[in-house]
């Protein structure tokens, strides 16, 4: 048999990520455990326990060394953190710390994210990012955060997929404060640009060597038409909205760029099109499109795309990190596949130029899935919910895991 061998650049970081609210559980003073409460996310169904990493870290980052992986990336909780308003939990920083060390005693390099989708109650009743303060009180959480943590962290990412966010906030209304609002949608990204800015200026302050990016959802979009001018407009108009006017906020302010790459998109001008949907703005609808291969919850799987998302970025100039890439597989059918066809892409795109320097896969273990609740299965571990929150490996974990030991994929 003929195969061949791609090695990755030395040092690639190969890893999973996780988000503090997906598998902490009971995070009680959050925006979204309201919104669970009220009974308002589409599943109806509540985070509760989520899958007990809270308590559990170190048998979870125990798997993730097992499977020869050599980086972890996880969020830490504001809302755990400052559960009220100026009212800092040191303890609560002090658990993180405790993650932290869980992770770097195991030899594996650290990366932080210091929001991921989730708010403090009182600071959403305050306008959430619709409220310039809340820049200041982000600012003032991270110096807390900073003040204990230390400089053990490899990698800080200020903000999860600030426009992901945003949209499913603020247009779509599947996030808390759960509204259709266009202003606010554009007001929250503003905020949120700026946010990174201040944070990205205090890490520095605080340790001159730290390493500040953000994690930016970065999807392959195309024109329905390539022939029609009006769907290469819409094509600019959804790329501006998803990627571009963000990016271009935050430009020079990232030492590294994480890139999370899961949709591929096709686009079409149409002034009936539907509106609040990904990255649908006036006149621009999403190509629905039946013929290709699907995961579990109906989104494409399109390894091509994210070579097309990162050469996308090359331009930047700065290191890339592809921070999540993932599928939702329940029976582990389409996994092993996935992660080869991607890796692929990703290899590719190295050979092309950019500077692609390691890859998290999303997820470590099944979690909440936010509005999908626990049906969406994109754990490389499976979570048995019937049986004690039971971790068991699936067959896809150890073909990554020989990826992550050899640093190549065998093509
Ligand atoms: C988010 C994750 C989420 C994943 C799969 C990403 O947009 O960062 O929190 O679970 O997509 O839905």
């Amino acid at each position: 048999m003929n195969s061949n061998i791609l090695q990755f650049p030395s040092g690639f970081l190969w890893g999973t990520a996780t988000a503090a609210h997906q598998v902490e559980g009971n995070n009680i003073y959050s925006d979204w455990w309201e919104f669970e409460e009220l009974g308002k996310t589409v599943s109806k169904e509540k985070s509760g326990i989520a899958v007990d990493h809270y308590n559990r870290f170190q048998e979870d980052v125990e798997i993730a060394k097992s499977l020869h992986q050599n980086a972890h990336r996880f969020s830490i909780e504001w809302a755990r953190v400052e559960p009220e308003e100026g009212n800092f939990q040191i303890d609560e920083i002090m658990h993180y710390k405790e993650v932290i060390k869980a992770i770097e005693d195991r030899g594996m390099q650290t990366m932080v994210t210091l929001l991921h989708f989730t708010l403090p109650k009182w600071v959403a009743k305050q306008g959430g990012w619709t409220n310039k303060k809340t820049i200041f009180y982000f600012t003032r959480y991270i110096e807390q955060v900073l003040e204990y943590l230390g400089d053990d962290v490899d990698f800080w990412i200020t903000m999860n997929e600030p426009v992901v966010y945003t949209q499913n906030a603020y247009l779509k209304g599947r996030y808390p404060p759960g509204v259709k609002n266009v202003l606010a949608f554009f007001r929250a990204n503003q905020f949120l640009a700026r946010a990174h800015r201040e944070a990205y200026f205090t890490i520095h302050k605080f340790f001159k060597s730290a390493v500040v990016g953000i994690a930016k959802n970065i999807p392959f979009i195309e024109a329905y038409n390539k022939s029609s001018l009006f769907d290469k407009l819409a094509l600019r108009v959804a790329n501006w909205i998803a990627t571009d006017r963000f990016l271009g906020r935050v430009e020079g302010l990232l030492d590294f760029l994480g890139v999370q790459y899961y949709n591929h998109l096709q686009i079409r001008f149409n002034l009936g099109g539907e509106y609040f949907s990904l990255a649908d703005g006036y006149g621009i609808e999403k190509h629905k499109n039946d013929q290709v291969l699907k995961s579990d919850i109906g989104w494409e799987i399109y390894p091509e795309g994210i070579y097309h998302s990162l050469m996308r970025v090359k331009r930047l100039k700065v290191p890339i990190i592809v921070t999540e890439n993932g599928v939702a597989d329940r029976d582990d059918k389409l996994r092993a596949a996935f992660i080869h066809d991607h890796l692929l892409q990703v290899h590719r795109a190295i050979n092309d130029g950019v500077d692609v320097r390691g890859y998290f896969h999303w997820t470590l273990m099944d979690n909440y899935e936010w509005h999908m609740g626990r049906n969406p299965r994109f754990g490389l571990v499976e979570i048995d919910y019937e049986n004690n929150l039971l971790r068991k490996i699936r067959q896809s974990a150890y073909y990554f895991a020989e990826i992550c030991k050899n640093n190549s994929i065998t093509v």
